[in-house]
């Protein structure tokens, strides 16, 4: 099969999202694919050859990818080449090579890459992509519309909502909620952008960072208790997999550091909230109309509540990854992974 893995964006989670497409793939060429490495943002594939450096592109590796693309790009040939890029998500180069593949892997996170506008286009131009439709995405993609879906759906999530940058401050109390609260980027991604804070100075501090990356923030309560994530595949619950930090919460450099975390999958949880962790991403899944794959993130305070705080519908997909791990554990191999998920994705 002819397979474009597309990967890169300028979201946030630029490198986050080279390293899931780099695995997808290798795998995919593993497993006798022609499979092309492309970066939305340069509009050209990588060397096969030299994958693994893909996996670890700091700070939005553009200056090394010029290294490892198959074209050897001058990067302000590029920019210069797509005067319009500022808006403009998608080269026309990168719409064609898309169109010529038989499907597209979106190796993409964050972003125009997640929020449902790649998939709408990719839909108006025929082209065949991995993952959630357009709407599902949308909506999932937004913290205080999911907030609102999942209390309609009787999915706990933790009390909260939206604030936009033009509305009048808000303090916690206003907003009936106490100290400590929770303030993240209304669509963000890998923890980027959230603060846990204790005090109204920190509070104000917070919002100011957040309102950073973008002009809505979801502010919501502070759930003290494990961490844990729960994939799903057309429908169907994995196990879940529980995230032990060695220190503090889940944050950017815990999610992507080596040795940061353990994950502990099949989860040492009792069978009854094992089950209802299942349950809750089923029904959240289909509450936000998603369909072929997500990974829903969750927490579990001491009294044994359950709070579903998101559904991720381009969950992070190195082979190290939360989803593979949970796959991995029902016997479901990597390279099998990514080939179900085009499978499920043509249906
Ligand atoms: N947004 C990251 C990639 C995740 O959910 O895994
Ligand atoms: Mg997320």
């Amino acid at each position: 099969m002819k397979i474009i893995v597309l990967a890169g964006g300028l979201s946030t989670e630029r490198d986050v999202s080279l390293s899931s497409s780099a695995g997808i793939c290798k795998t995919l060429l593993e497993k006798g694919h022609d499979a092309f490495l492309l970066d939305v943002f340069l509009g050209l594939t990588y060397d096969p050859n030299r994958l693994e450096e893909v996996f670890t592109l700091p700070g939005h590796g553009l200056e090394i990818a010029k290294n490892i693309s198959t074209a050897e790009p001058d990067i302000k040939a590029v920019k210069a080449s797509r005067p319009d890029q500022s808006n403009c998500f998608l080269g026309p180069n990168v719409i064609e090579l898309c169109r010529m593949a038989d499907i597209t892997f979106l190796g993409l996170h964050g972003g125009e890459g997640e929020n449902g506008k790649l998939q709408a286009t990719f839909d108006l131009l025929g082209i065949k992509y991995t993952g959630p439709d357009s709407l599902g995405c949308a909506v999932a993609m937004d913290k205080g519309f999911t907030k609102h879906i999942f209390m309609q759906a009787g999915v706990d999530t933790p009390p909260g909502m939206s604030l936009h940058k033009s509305a009048p401050d808000k303090s916690p109390e206003a907003l009936g909620l106490s100290f400590p609260v929770v303030v993240k980027p209304c669509s963000g991604g890998s923890s980027i952008g959230v603060y846990i804070v204790h005090t109204e100075d920190e509070y104000t501090d917070a919002l100011s960072k957040s309102f950073r990356y973008e002009d809505e923030v979801v502010v919501e309560s502070y759930i003290k208790g494990r961490e844990f994530a729960c994939g799903i595949i057309d429908g169907e619950a994995l196990p879940p997999i529980e995230i032990i930090p060695k220190t503090g919460f889940f944050d950017y450099t815990n999610k992507y550091q080596d040795g940061a975390t353990d994950e502990v999958c099949p989860a040492d949880i009792s069978e009854e909230i094992s089950d209802k962790m299942k349950e809750l991403t089923v029904r959240a899944y289909h509450a936000l109309k998603l369909n072929v794959y997500s990974r829903a993130d969750f927490l579990l305070d001491d009294k044994g509540n359950l709070y579903c705080l998101e559904l991720n519908t381009l969950p992070g997909m190195t082979s190290a990854s939360l989803l593979p791990k949970e796959a991995q554990a029902v016997g479901i191999e990597y390279g099998d992974l990514c080939e179900l998920i085009i499978q499920k994705s043509l249906e």
